[in-house]
């Protein structure tokens, strides 16, 4: 037996026993004829202690122990003198009579405690000693516990797991795909899944009628602190079931989650419009911790000979509470942030609602106290508020303004990580013009797109409009996002071969091209499709979400960075002559 307890086990009431403990030397400390050692396993951390008054051999022993060396201790549970209440096994401590050198380690390229001296890089290359620490450990400790708990959930409400294949076909819809060359079919190539949106609808045709998997899906798109090349979904489907049906279903499924592994309840769920959202916060994932919606101004501030605000198409305001005493420095310094090329503000106009009930604005030549009283009524600012305004093109001016608010909720600190927020968001757009987005093929500019994908069913009451007016059409879809993060999103499913034909004739297919993209599915509608839809929740995001962090990075045992690489076993990477010839791949140098 090579241990009979873990290093996060014993306690007081273990005292006088004989243990046998294994680990690695986190750290050693000599004090006056003492040689103290830290040893840690996945549980915790245990003190064990070398007297070289007990036993001088084994204290010369423990001195030369390097750290993370892998040791096996034989020892006495004894009560430690100054006890550590920091640390579950912190009244204890060990007194060695065997130590066993198991393995040893060169030196390690960064400390292995919570407060590494590693930088990003460095930990990524040795992440298999990055997951020794804490920190990171207790992260995929948390993802595991939120697998379990959505499969017991899902489980108990009949959900079938289903495996679906990771080789599979190329589609230019949505994001690029991973794409993998065939050997046995020379210049053809197996795709790897962006979801496995296709399966599930056809197993739904299949009768599996409840589908999910916690499943590996890979999107070729530019990278972020919220994105991977691959990353996890909980993908679900069901079939015999309304919109109404899928929000209570996965409402369900959130609560349970934040129940079991936070201890939380989390209310009713409310529900906004996606138009909403884009109107009161100026995005479609807003953060509804806090408040301070924004507000048009168009009305109130047009003919007063300010430039700015005359040509604008669009003037929003938001009113920051408790933030009047800004200083001027502040306000400037403000202003530069929003005209950061990632923001693209062209300035930021303020107004100040001081205690005495005053208003001041940095536009007071064009705007009397009387107009601004206008502008405070219509953003609810009271005393010892400040209104922030900006104006110019429509689109760019509320994504301009949704990030500022974002940034005034933290420097208000209104975004306090421990605090949840849940939200639907409905009644999304089926279709959105693509003027060219990076993340789709060049081939797909200048063409309607499916805002969620082009499965998702339109609201009967619009599909007459698809036809006269393709960007009015909303869907059946839905998100739901927590904290101002997209954690999963879905959508009713269209279930009827013609009007699947008519979608990906709007998305600019021809018969020819959809048949051979999909006729697979709009094959299977032929034999009896049930009315069905589902959701897909990003499970990299739930665990970063649960966990109050911001990367998804640290919730995934080998991520990549930003670049899409692996820098520990250094993929992606070139492939030998040989294995290109097998391929028939040529190599343009
Ligand atoms: P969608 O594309 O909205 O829907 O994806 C569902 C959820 O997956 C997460 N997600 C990501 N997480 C990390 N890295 C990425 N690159 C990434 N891309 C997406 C998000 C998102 O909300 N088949 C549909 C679902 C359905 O209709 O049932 C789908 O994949 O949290």
């Amino acid at each position: 037996m090579l241990r009979t307890h873990t290093c996060g086990e014993l306690r007081i009431t273990d005292v006088n026993k004989e243990i046998i403990l294994s680990g690695w030397v986190q750290k050693t400390r000599e004090l006056g004829g003492m040689t103290f050692v830290d040893l840690r396993d996945r549980y915790g951390i245990t003190q064990v202690v070398f007297n070289q008054d007990w036993d001088k051999t084994l204290f010369d022993q423990a001195r030369a122990l390097g750290r993370e060396f892998v040791v096996q201790i034989t020892g006495t549970v004894i009560e430690r003198e100054s006890k550590n209440k920091n640390n579950p096994t912190g009244e204890i401590e060990i007194k060695v009579s065997k130590l066993n050198i198991l393995n040893e380690s060169i030196t390690p390229p960064f400390t292995i405690e919570d407060e590494t001296d590693g930088g990003d890089e460095l930990r990524m290359k040795y992440r298999y000693l990055d997951l020794r620490r804490n920190a990171v450990r207790k992260n995929l400790e948390l993802r595991h516990r939120l697998a379990i708990e959505s499969r017991n959930f899902l489980d108990k409400l009949n959900f079938l797991e289903v495996e679906t294949p990771v080789l599979i076909k190329s589609t230019p819809e949505g994001a690029r795909d991973f794409v993998v060359p065939s050997r046995m079919n020379q210049n053809q190539f197996y795709a790897l899944p962006q979801s496995p949106q296709t399966f599930k609808q056809l197993l739904m045709v299949s009768g599996f009628d409840r589908y999910y998997q916690i499943v590996k899906c890979f999107r070729d798109e530019d990278l972020r602190a919220d994105r991977q090349p691959e990353f996890t979904q909980i993908d679900c489907e069901m079939s015999f079931v309304d919109q109404e049906d899928i929000l209570q279903t996965f409402e369900g499924l959130v609560k349970h989650l934040f129940k079991t592994v936070k201890n939380i309840d989390i209310p009713v769920i409310p529900r906004m419009s996606y138009a909403d959202a884009m109107k009161y916060y100026g995005n479609d994932k807003p953060d509804t911790r806090f408040d301070m919606q924004l507000c048009e101004l168009n009305q109130l501030v047009k003919g007063h000979n300010f430039k700015v605000f005359d040509d604008a198409e669009l003037v929003v305001a938001i009113c920051a509470k408790g933030a009047a005493n800004y200083t001027r420095k502040q306000l400037d310094e403000l202003t530069e942030w929003v005209k950061r090329p990632q923001i693209g503000a062209t300035g930021l106009v303020y107004a100040r609602h001081n205690e005495d009930g005053s208003i001041k604005s940095s536009v007071d030549k064009f705007y009397n106290e009387e107009e601004l009283k206008k502008w405070s009524a219509a953003c609810n600012s009271q005393a010892g508020d400040l209104i922030l305004v900006l104006a110019g093109n429509e689109e760019k001016t509320r994504k301009a303004m949704s990030e500022l608010r974002l940034e005034m909720g933290n420097r208000l600190g209104l975004r306090d990580k421990n605090k949840f927020s849940c939200l639907w968001v409905i009644d999304f757009p089926l279709l959105e013009w693509n003027e060219g987005d990076p993340n789709l093929l060049a081939s797909l500019a200048g063409r309607w797109h499916a805002k969620h994908h082009p499965f998702t069913s339109p609201k009967p009451e619009d599909i007459e409009l698809l036809n006269v007016n393709p960007g009015a059409v909303r869907a059946n879809a839905y998100d739901i996002v927590i904290n101002g993060v997209e954690v999963g999103g879905g959508s009713m499913r269209i279930h009827n071969k013609n009007l699947q034909a008519k979608m990906f004739e709007v998305l600019g297919f021809t018969k020819e091209e959809a048949l051979h993209q999909f006729g697979f599915l709009m094959n299977a509608f032929e034999f009896g499709a049930p009315p069905h839809g589902g959701i897909a929740f990003g499970f990299d995001r739930l665990c970063s979400l649960f966990g109050g962090a911001d990367s998804i990075r640290d919730f995934i045992a080998f991520p990549k960075n930003n670049s899409g690489r692996d820098v520990m076993i250094d993929a992606p990477s070139e492939i030998s002559e040989e294995q290109l010839k097998e391929l028939a791949i040529r190599t343009v140098k």
